[in-house]
């Protein structure tokens, strides 16, 4: 059984898919663990605690940068005995203090399809604004492993939508939600933790 770390910032409704996918054995070989959040206050800690998942919190604004920071997260993550980290909806980049560490170990959801609308400044609502603003007609979003480049690391699935011509920011975030990233995020975890996704070249493939 793989011990599955959660790293989390905010609302958690991609942590609750992954709660909900776990409890229905959707999940299979791993374990959510340990929920670690960037703020005090995230939602996502109590939709750990009413599932009796041990937290931590880790505020990002208690250190001056990304590599203390990460150094921080570092020392739980191995004392959590961490085989998988996800970072769902985890608003901070790790340094490659951390990311080296656990290459090939740490996978991100993000919401558009990579390489569009990703890295720096590019991280929730913001991403759809911009995909809106741009007039793209499909969008979606990504899940992939993380390396020390944001939104850089391989693709392991992705998954698209239509954008609708009276979408808001929150309207295509909530369609993409619940039409990818809350199936894609739990079907990525269990393929990771049944050994099913192979590196070939520094690209993700689904083992069949
Ligand atoms: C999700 O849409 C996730 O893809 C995005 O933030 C939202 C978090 O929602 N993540 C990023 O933008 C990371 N760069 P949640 O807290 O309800 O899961």
């Amino acid at each position: 059984m793989k011990n599955i770390v959660v790293l989390v910032s905010g609302g958690g409704t991609n942590l609750q898919a992954l709660i909900d996918a776990e409890k229905s054995g959707i999940i299979k070989g791993g374990k959510i663990t340990c929920v670690i959040s960037s703020k005090p206050d995230a939602y996502a800690l109590e939709r750990a605690k009413n599932n009796n998942i041990a937290t931590r919190v880790i505020p990002r604004k208690e250190y001056s940068d990304s590599k203390s920071y990460s150094m921080a997260i570092l020392d739980v993550l191995r004392e959590e005995k961490a085989d998988l980290i996800v970072l769902a909806g985890f608003m901070t980049i790790l340094d490659e203090c951390l990311t080296k560490e656990y290459a090939y170990k740490i996978i991100n959801v993000h919401p558009a399809l990579i390489p569009s609308f990703c890295g720096e400044g590019y991280y929730g609502l913001k991403v759809h604004e911009k995909a809106l603003e741009y007039g793209v007609k499909v969008s979606g979003a990504t899940i992939h492993f993380v390396n020390e480049k944001a939104d850089a690391g391989a693709i392991i699935l992705q998954g698209v939508v239509d954008i609708e011509k009276d979408d808001t920011p929150e309207i295509l975030q909530r369609r993409i939600m619940e039409n990818v990233e809350w199936k894609l995020l739990p079907k990525a975890v269990s393929l990771f933790c049944q050994d099913k996704i192979e590196i070939i070249d520094g690209k993700a493939y689904v083992k069949k």
